[in-house]
């Protein structure tokens, strides 16, 4: 697929030694982020019943997923940034550690399709996906964007159903 040229591999950011992936150059780009939100959700159509996407750039990509297929979006932030009451779990990143926070705003029981944009450790997804499971909604199913191979993400996250459009190579 075209998208996958407009993901740029940004070499020593944010620290030494680290490959960021840039996906701006592909969310700028009308027809590639259609093709790439469309491949995101594919498998699961009719699987889900809400939305799950990670602060930040997973937010773009669920937000789109939601609107496009006429469900509702849950929003899963990194630490302090919600008003109410939040579940919290907590996870160590490549470069430093986070926590993930949501409230319980869909009904206990929802099927929800988790989505975000990179995978590496396998850390966030993973503290994103129990945080779910800590709300008493059922993860339907997970889509990631670009996994980078070799990092050990997709033996972290405890998810049979995980699905990547993109993988380094
Ligand atoms: C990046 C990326 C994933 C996470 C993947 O987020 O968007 O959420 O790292 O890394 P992992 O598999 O090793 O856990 P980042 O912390 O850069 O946040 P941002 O999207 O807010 O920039």
């Amino acid at each position: 697929m075209r998208a996958e040229q407009l993901i740029l591999g940004i070499p020593d950011y944010p620290a030494p030694g680290i490959i960021f992936r840039d996906i701006m150059p592909l969310l700028a780009d009308g027809p590639a982020l259609r093709a790439t939100v469309d491949a995101l959700i594919a498998p699961f159509l009719g699987t889900f019943d809400v939305i799950a996407g990670l602060e930040a750039r997973g937010f773009l990509l669920a937000s789109a997923a939601a609107y496009s297929t006429g469900v509702g979006l849950l929003p899963i932030r990194k630490a302090g940034k919600l008003p109410r009451p939040a579940a919290s779990v907590g996870y160590e990143l490549e470069y430093g550690v986070a926590e993930v926070e949501a409230h319980n705003d869909v009904p206990a029981g929802s099927r929800v399709l988790l989505i975000d944009d990179v995978l590496a450790t396998g850390g966030t997804l993973e503290a994103a996906r129990e945080l779910l499971e800590l709300l008493g909604y059922t993860v339907s199913g997970t889509a990631v964007l670009f996994e980078i191979d070799g990092m050990g993400g997709r033996a972290v996250v405890a998810d049979p159903h995980l699905h990547t459009v993109f993988t380094s190579g």
